[in-house]
This record gives C-alpha cells, structure tokens and sequence, in this order.
C-alpha cells in the first residue's frame, strides 16, 4: 500500500512538477485495471486500443498561458502533469505509450524542466515513450490491428482531428493486410466507474485536502471582521491552501458577505463586510490532484442575529439529517428529498411559506429558497465523474464513494413576499463524506458548524 506523498516528504524532482502525488506503482495499477475492465466489458476480448490526452493549453493573451492543470482521467492513469502529452494502452500486451514534449534547453530554460521520454519511462511508468511529434507516425502503428478504439470524442475537438487522421492512416494499410479500429467506444464508463470508488492512497488525498481546507475555514471564522473586504477574506484561504502544501483551489473560491451570500456561486468581490451579516465562504483546496468543497456561514460579529440563527438552524438540521441518510443503500435523490421536506417544513414554521407540506413539496413552492441538488460526486474534479443513475434509476451508495451533503437557504434581497427582515440571508453548509461499511466518515466534520461552535470560533 502507498500513501500520498506529505510535505514533508515531497522531495525536489523538479520534473515531476508538483510533487504532492503518489509514487509509481498506483498508477501501473490503475492502468491494469482499467485494461482488465475494457476486457471484461467485451467477453474477455483484449481487442482494444485506449487514447487519453492531456488537457489542453488555453492562452489568456500573447504568449501568456492560464494556469495549466493536466486532465484527470490522464492524471490518475499516469501522475503526470506535462501538457502536450498522451498516453496509449494497448490490452492485448498491455503497454503503456506515453507521448511528451522532447527535453529543450531553451524551452526549459523558460518554462520549467521537462520529463523527456528517457523521464517517461523512468519516471512515469512508460513502457514505450516518443516525443509528440511523432504522434502521426506512431499512433496509427499502435491502431493496428484493433477492433475497438477506447477514446473520449468530443471534448476537445483539435485532438479528436489527430486521433481521425491516424484512424485513416491505419485504415489506408487495409491492403497491407491490417485491420482497423470499426468500433469507437467511450472509456469514460469503464474509468469513472473506478474514478467513483475512491481506493485508500485516494482518500488519503482527500484527507489531507480537507484537513487544509478545514484549517483555512477555522481561520477564516476566526480573522474575518465586519470593515474587512471579501478579497481580504479570500487571501486568508489562498494563504492557508498554499501554505499548507496545495496546489490550487478545487474551484474558485466563494467569499460572500450579507446579500451576496445569496448568489450560489459569487465570487470573492470588493465588498466590505458590514456588522450584523453573515458571512458564506465555500471554498476547498486540491490535494494531489484531489479535491475538497466545503461550505460555511457564520456571523461576521460573532453574533448571529435572531432571523439568521432561524436560518441557519434549519438548514443545519436539514444538513445533519442528509448526514445520516448518506450510507450505503441510500440515493442522493433519497438525501435530497430528505433535505427537501425539512426545509419546506421549517420554511412554514417560520412563516415565510403559507400552507400544507406535502403540497408545497410537490409544488415546488421552496425552490425560490432552495434551488440547488443537495450533493453531488467528490474527487479528483469537485463535480466528480462516476454515473448518477444506474438503468434510469438513482444510484444506491456504496463504501468509499465520496460525496458532499450542502443543502442551503437563500432569500434574496428582493423577495418581497417575505418580511424584510429576512431579506439578503443568505445560508449553505457543505461536508465531504465518504460512504463506508460502518455508516460514513465526515471528513470535514472539524470545521465548527453548531451555532454555539461557530460563534466561538468567531469570537
Ligand atoms: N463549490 C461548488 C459546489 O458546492 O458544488
Ligand atoms: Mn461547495
Ligand atoms: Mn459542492
């Protein structure tokens, strides 16, 4: 078994790029099994070709890129983070073909050291690695002779022009006596199906991604004031997040004071943060290439008031309830029908929906309110990969899928069919839970969420 590599332990191998991942023989796992899986799926039959590229680079302007981060479906088949690359598998001898950038002093010089195809297959578990100018040439060699083509078409159209090309390329030696992908299949079913099953180095991951963003939360509560500006807010997570070894936020961060709070997904802005307001921070950080996504709202005076305490209690309870429903067996339809009813129920209670709960529930009357799913998938993307329903019908959990419970109120800052002091609350609180055989594992359940803890930890 391996873990995921610390800070302590993260090393200096400049080419490895961030060095927060796992070592090798995770990855040379992860790509048998996904072999064996494609085999599987056709009876047994290793008649198959796989095709992943990295992401692609988007410039922002002149020779200015955005901040790169490689795809995740390559990223868990391989750990390596370079763009321009593209790893092949073919199943019937179950290889490897990494494509990367060559090694290029003046390149280098510029941007950074680069694996190489010699740091490839020392490195990065290749069996076979070429420089990716030479994808025309090699690719449709390693087409040949297969019925089935595993590649994702569609996502970036300049890559599935490359992967036609050599399809054509292969085809055009049929009187060579070679025979041709006819089958184009998706892997993404195969993949996500392991991508949504969390193993113990991922969760190790995520462990630690939420155990920074669990201390970027706590700081928050504890150093934000009312005359503070939003961005202020967001420079306490940055800090922490980068600090405490992550790469980058899983998302842009959301720092939202008083009514922008209402508005699911604000941006830290300019706003400064008034007395008697709350505060929704929804922010996680990436660890090893895995993510966290967590939500907070807390007084930023320490004190909530009257209505906002009503609020928050209510979505609390209606969070803790979605808690306990998230085990195996349960659907996140079931959670989110759970989270539903309680609002609903809570929303007439305090007066702000008129008549009978079941009514207003099929009627939608809270979705003013509650307008959101109340959980989705959690793991190397914060919207993670892995099927919803299974033959049309919502998916029952298993142990180690890995999801957020997040249900929230919002009453905007015009909604005049509410008394005005209620108008601008704005409240989301969001866990990352892992199913398990027991029941589930919070893994954020450090962060102060009961009234009484939150203030405390504004005080
Ligand atoms: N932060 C995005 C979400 O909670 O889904
Ligand atoms: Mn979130
Ligand atoms: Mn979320």
């Amino acid at each position: 078994m391996v873990g995921v590599i610390t800070v302590e332990a993260m090393g200096n191998v400049a080419h490895a790029g961030f060095a927060c991942t796992f070592p090798q023989e995770l990855y040379a796992r992860r790509r048998a099994a996904f072999l064996d899986a494609i085999v599987r799926e056709r009876g047994g039959s290793a008649d198959a070709v796989a095709i992943f590229a990295s992401a692609p680079v988007y410039t922002r302007n002149n020779d200015v890129d955005h901040d790169y981060r490689q795809d995740s479906d390559l990223f868990y088949l391989t750990g390596f983070s370079e763009p321009d690359s593209v790893l092949v598998l073919t199943a019937k001898d179950r290889k490897a073909t990494l494509f990367v950038r060559p090694r290029d002093k003046e390149r280098e010089t510029w941007d950074g050291l680069r694996a190489g195809v010699d740091g490839a297959k020392a490195d990065f578990g290749a069996d076979v690695a070429h420089v990716v100018a030479d994808l025309p040439i090699e690719l449709p060699k390693l087409l040949e002779n297969n019925a089935r083509l595993y590649y994702r078409l569609g996502r970036d159209r300049a890559f599935d022009d490359k992967v036609f090309a050599a399809l054509d390329r292969t085809r055009a030696r049929a009187r060579m006596g070679v025979s041709w992908p006819v089958d184009i299949c998706d892997p993404s079913p195969a993949l996500h199906e392991m991508r949504l099953i969390k193993g113990s180095e991922d969760l190790d991951a995520m462990r630690a991604a939420a155990k920074i963003t669990a201390d970027a939360h706590v700081r928050a509560m504890a150093e934000t004031k009312p005359g503070m500006r939003e961005f202020q807010v967001d420079a306490l997570l940055m800090e922490t997040f980068r600090r405490e070894g992550s790469e980058r936020t899983a998302y842009a961060n959301i720092v939202g004071s008083g009514e922008n709070a209402t508005i699911l997904h604000y941006r830290a802005g300019n706003r400064q943060v008034q007395d008697n307001e709350l505060v929704l921070i929804d922010a996680g950080c990436e660890y090893g290439y895995f993510a966290s996504d967590v939500t907070r709202t807390f007084p930023a005076n320490g004190k909530f008031t009257k209505e906002q305490r009503a609020i928050y209690e209510l979505v609390l309870e209606a969070q803790e309830a979605g808690l306990a429903a998230s085990v195996t067996g349960s659907t996140l339809d079931g959670i989110h029908d759970l989270c539903v009813e309680i609002i609903t129920r809570g929303l007439v209670k305090l007066g702000l929906l008129k008549g009978e709960v079941p009514k207003l529930i099929e009627e939608g009357a809270y979705k003013p309110f509650y307008m959101h799913r109340t959980s989705h998938w959690l793991g190397m993307d914060v919207h993670d990969v892995g099927g919803y329903y299974v033959g049309g019908k919502a998916r029952p959990l298993a142990p180690g899928m890995v999801l957020t419970v997040e249900p929230g109120i919002y009453i905007a800052r015009d909604e005049d069919r509410v008394p005005p002091e209620w108008r601008g609350i704005g409240v989301r609180i969001e866990d990352d839970i892992l199913v398990t055989e027991q029941g589930y594992e919070n893994m954020t359940a450090s962060i102060p969420k009961t009234v009484q803890e939150v203030e405390s930890a504004c005080a």
